[in-house]
């Protein structure tokens, strides 16, 4: 297996080539061990942790904290995909100079490769102010769940004409800022392909349906890890959380009769030095 980084350069030229970019979510060095042993090009740490990782009812309230904290374990496990560390709510918004200090922080304390922020056209001019500063910026455009309440809820966007002609603007919009990728969220499925055919650069889709340059999917939703709601994209390749409930189920069962840790799972004491033992606490109980 080919064990080169994935670079940005690598991501552009997928397009080019026509080949269908994989990419999903981790937050811990395990899962980015796994996507990286599966063979994903692009691991996205995401502030879907918030739901995922710390049962939050969404995204708002993750913290830059947060996010180098679980970017730094996703690293460490993850050498050949291009990781790419998600700008939490309000690290971005509130001037371009913050931005670019938490994008940067994000890459230092972090260590990932690139940044991911959510927001079209009105967030072009933060997006060309952090590629300028050095940093390379995937977009996300369509459902942002950051802002979801502004849009009413986590819903399809884009529905009518003038809302999908927005999401093709926004999307020229971030290519136009420098931005090396797009992810384009729960939008109709023709929609996407429009979006990934109005810009060069490559739009990796979360339900955008399959005329997109490459798919994305919350890792614990796709395994069954995390099942509170499953939305409509999401496509459970196993059902992971049962089997844990079970493993662990049956440890509880072993432990409480006794028949775990058996003799295999024991150290094991020489008769002579538990002779020994037993003169030197002659009131202890060995029962
Ligand atoms: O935070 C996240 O996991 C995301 C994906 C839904 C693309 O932004």
């Amino acid at each position: 297996m080919n064990t080169q980084k994935v670079t940005i350069l690598d991501v552009q030229e997928a397009k080019k080539e026509k080949r269908k970019l994989v990419m999903v979510t981790a937050y811990d060095y395990p899962f980015g061990l796994m996507a990286d042993e599966a063979g994903v090009d692009i691991v996205l740490v995401g502030d879907s942790l918030g739901m995922v990782v710390m049962g939050l009812d969404g995204t708002v309230a993750v913290t830059m904290e947060n996010m180098i904290h679980h970017i730094r374990a996703v690293v460490t496990g993850c050498k050949r995909p291009l990781v790419v560390g998600d700008m939490p709510f309000m690290s971005y918004n509130t001037s371009i100079r913050d931005a670019i200090i938490n994008a940067g922080r994000l890459m230092k304390e972090g260590g990932c490769d690139v940044i991911k922020l959510e927001g079209g056209t009105g967030f072009a001019p933060t997006v060309e102010a952090i590629v300028k500063a050095g940093i390379p910026v995937q977009g996300h455009i369509g459902l942002t769940p950051q802002t979801a309440s502004a849009l009413g809820g986590f819903k399809m966007q884009g529905k009518d004409a003038s809302a999908a002609k927005c999401i093709i603007d926004d999307a020229r919009a971030l290519e136009d800022a420098g931005a090396f990728s797009l992810i384009l969220e729960a939008v109709p499925a023709p929609l996407g392909k429009l979006v990934a055919g109005a810009v060069s650069i490559p739009v990796v889709g979360i339900g955008a349906g399959p005329d997109v340059d490459g798919q994305v999917l919350v890792t614990h939703d796709m395994i069954g890890l995390f099942d509170k709601f499953v939305p409509k994209f999401v496509k459970q390749y196993t059902r992971i959380r049962p089997t844990i409930i079970d493993a662990i189920k049956a440890y509880g069962e072993e432990v409480r009769g006794v028949s775990f840790p058996g003799p295999e799972h024991s150290f094991k004491m020489s008769d002579d030095a538990l002779e020994q033992l037993k003169k030197m606490i002659p009131d202890a109980s060995a029962e």
